[in-house]
């Protein structure tokens, strides 16, 4: 302890623990609405809203509904929404053009949002494997996922998605050099406000289950991704991919997934100062709702201490399939 700290009894820390007043005077952190971004599913058809059994609560929406999902998080006050799409099998191919179909899912829901909903801030997907036969989030050539010629085409879904109007790019693909290629064909083509949402430290991690169950990937994907996305052992690599890509033009950076990686969050957040993010992914998501539907934690209360965890790491926002139920708990 330090030294300026009186003994017991001239110190009784409980004292400020005293009362909901008290306690909420002496808070260190908040958590508020404006912290949240709220990843979303889409798919085809219209007037569709189709569970994802492995997320309870969570759905896949037709392009309409999204929409009004949209307008729901903006008059909650929710700052951003994460569009991900569950692409049909005939946009599924080798050559995975369909990431840069400016009328692919994505984009029309981006369209679509922003002549219905204005306010609220769009966030895009870059990466391959929505669109891949593999499920991978770059291109497979004997059985190396290559790194070049998969930044080629993640610049051209990029544009196509600054195109059709985002107003955040998040690259979740993990090839290398990805953000300076973004960046500089970003500002070739005017979209010099687009912002770059880098996941930098994004983990090989076992908790992204259910998000591919979402997006219709988990049957595809061949072998692991463990050759591009980070080894739960590293800290100091951490560091140096967030470095990297703030020194390529990223505006902020991600760390994934999140509760197993609070303290990535906060040397990141400490080392560099950046707007700093966490997704909280699909598999923390899963398993805060299956204990609660099992009555063996309180699902809300579990909710917004996970949240907060996140602030005290230092965290600017948060990336939460919770994102609307968190906002309500909190208006
Ligand atoms: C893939 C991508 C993944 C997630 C977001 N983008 C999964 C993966 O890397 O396989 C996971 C999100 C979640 O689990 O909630 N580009």
């Amino acid at each position: 302890m330090r030294p300026t700290q009186a003994p017991f009894p001239a110190t009784r820390l409980r004292r400020t623990r005293r009362t909901p007043g008290l306690r909420a005077l002496v808070a260190e952190t908040s958590l508020g609405v404006g912290d949240l971004i709220w990843p979303v599913f889409v798919r085809s058809g219209e007037n569709i809203e189709e569970p994802v059994p492995s997320m309870p609560g969570v759905v896949r929406r037709s392009v309409d509904r999204v929409v009004e999902a949209a307008r729901e998080a903006a008059d909650l006050g929710i700052p951003a929404i994460c569009l991900f799409p569950y692409t049909d099998a005939a946009g599924r191919t080798a050559d995975c053009a369909e990431a840069w179909n400016p009328d692919n899912l994505s984009n029309r829901a981006t369209r679509a949002i922003k002549a219905a909903v204005p306010d609220i801030a769009i966030m895009t997907d870059v990466a391959l494997d929505p669109y891949s036969d593999t499920g991978h989030d770059g291109f497979v050539r004997d059985d190396e996922i290559v790194n070049d010629e998969t930044v080629e085409a993640l610049v051209k879904q990029a544009l196509a998605q600054a195109e059709a109007g985002v107003d955040i790019i998040g690259p979740s693909d993990m090839m290398d050099g990805r953000i300076g290629a973004i960046r500089s064909a970003l500002e070739s083509a005017g979209h010099k406000d687009v912002l770059l949402l880098s996941y930098a430290a994004k983990y090989a991690s076992a908790f992204y289950g259910p998000f591919r169950d979402a997006v219709g990937a988990s049957g595809a994907l061949k072998g692991d991704k463990r050759t591009y996305q980070m080894d739960a052992a590293n800290s100091d690599e951490a560091m140096r991919l967030i470095e990297r890509d703030l020194s390529e033009g990223a505006d902020m950076v991600m760390v994934k997934p999140g509760m197993p990686y609070l303290d990535i969050c906060r040397r990141a957040k400490d080392m560099f100062g950046a707007p700093t993010f966490a997704y909280q992914v699909s598999g923390e998501y899963a398993m805060i709702m299956a204990a609660a539907q099992n009555g063996w934690i309180d699902g809300d209360r579990a909710m917004a201490e996970s949240l907060m965890a996140f602030k005290r790491a230092g965290c600017d926002g948060i990336l939460t399939y919770f994102a609307p139920a968190m906002a309500r708990a909190l208006a």
